[in-house]
């Protein structure tokens, strides 16, 4: 870890109010977009609920698809621009892919080839617009609500795009962890995972500090300890409180770093064997954490806070975690056979979230192959 260093994060965060009255005064009176699922009853009884508390938005959004493709996005700039005068905040209430087509509507003012054309490095920052977001997660692990990018796929061309800039960090971050209780079991344990990864990422991560190490040490011991208790006992306040605490604090610590090896080799398998997200930015942690140790002293000593001093029981550990939560932690078991998994382990170290690994390829090719 570098002896000079420095963090920020810029999201006012606000936890454990009740959403609704904390959105009516965030939102504070100014014209709003409402953006959020279409799939679920729940979504509907929240779009009237803050309507009614907040005030009727200038505009509700509710085209989000799992993994925001460009074909989407299109079509939900499209719906965002049929208010009658530009919204003056986005209100995102959902998981991580409303918070990522939310910051696509901020930079793209209603004109997704705006953002089209910046993510082709075809135009710069200069063109995004950058209307304020106010995010309210109700899935707890992408941390999306304190960083200030956004994951988007072409999925014609099979790309993964991250649409990345300081204007794209929300203005408030308002965690009720209430909105996650009816989260099912499925989508609990992978948004838990994802928490976990984004933890351990930004510890064997070239831009890791102490500060945001700090956080993810926090985090990722939370997770192991209370994750598998919450899928277990899925209405348990306490635990889902954790939980939701948990990927903040892991949201907050990658907010700076960015995550490195195992959500880089998660995008070949979203994109070519649909895997969600956080099952394929997990499954391969306890191999990447065996290609780590004795490379990095910072890093050990973090990793020591998390599994104890003996880092080969602590990959060990690791392992069980995810076995005992029914993750398999090989590929093939995931469809991709292994000489495609050797390619797409060489493509992901390549990769921009691939080249913040602090691990060497050999490592690597010994412990995830
Ligand atoms: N920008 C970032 O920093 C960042 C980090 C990690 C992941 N991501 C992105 O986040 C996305 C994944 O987000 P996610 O895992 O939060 O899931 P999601 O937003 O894709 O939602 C998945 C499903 O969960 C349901 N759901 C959400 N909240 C619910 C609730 N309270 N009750 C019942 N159902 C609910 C939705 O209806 C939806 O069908 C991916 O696109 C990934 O790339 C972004
Ligand atoms: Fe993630």
């Amino acid at each position: 870890m570098a002896v000079s260093w420095k963090y920020a994060n810029p999201v006012e965060v606000t936890f454990g109010a009740s959403a609704v009255s904390a959105i009516r005064d965030k939102v504070a009176g100014r014209s709003y977009c409402l953006l959020t699922y279409n799939d679920h009853p729940y979504f509907d009884e929240m779009v009237a609920a803050i309507s009614s508390e907040a005030g009727v938005p200038a505009v509700v959004v509710r085209d989000v698809e799992p993994n925001p493709s460009f074909d989407g996005l299109r079509i939900a700039c499209r719906s965002y621009g049929t208010a009658a005068s530009p919204p003056e905040v986005i209100v995102a209430f959902g998981g991580g892919s409303v918070i990522d087509t939310a910051k696509v509507l901020a930079a793209a003012g209603g004109d997704f080839a705006r953002v089209q054309a910046f993510l082709e490095g075809r135009a710069d920052a200069e063109t995004l617009s950058a209307t304020p977001i106010i995010a309210v997660p109700t899935t707890f692990g992408t941390g999306s609500e304190v960083t200030s990018w956004a994951t988007v796929w072409d999925t014609e061309i099979k790309k993964k795009y991250s649409l990345n800039h300081e204007s794209l960090y929300p203005q408030h971050a308002i965690i009720d962890p209430m909105t996650s209780l009816g989260v099912p079991r499925a989508l609990t344990l992978a948004t838990g995972l994802d928490t976990l990864s984004h933890a351990l990422e930004s510890i064997w991560n070239v831009n890791a500090n102490p500060v945001s190490t700090n956080h993810a040490v926090f985090a990722a011991r939370e997770i192991l300890d209370a994750l598998p208790k919450l899928v277990e006992q899925l209405d348990d306040v306490d635990l889902r409180t954790r939980v939701a605490r948990a990927s903040l604090f892991a949201g907050l610590a990658f907010s700076n770093t960015k995550t490195s090896l195992a959500h880089s080799l998660s995008y070949y398998l979203t994109l070519h064997h649909g895997t969600v997200h956080g099952i394929a930015c997990s499954f391969t942690l306890s191999a990447v954490m065996r290609s780590v140790i004795g490379q990095n002293e910072a890093c050990d000593a973090a990793l020591a806070r998390i599994f104890g001093g003996d880092l080969s029981k602590g990959v060990e550990q690791l392992e069980a975690f995810l076995t005992g939560l029914g993750i398999s932690t090989r590929a093939t078991d995931y469809g991709v056979t292994h000489e495609n998994w050797i390619a797409a382990i060489d493509d992901a170290l390549d990769g921009e979230r691939g080249r913040n690994f602090i691990s060497t390829r050999a490592a690597v090719l010994a412990a995830v192959a």
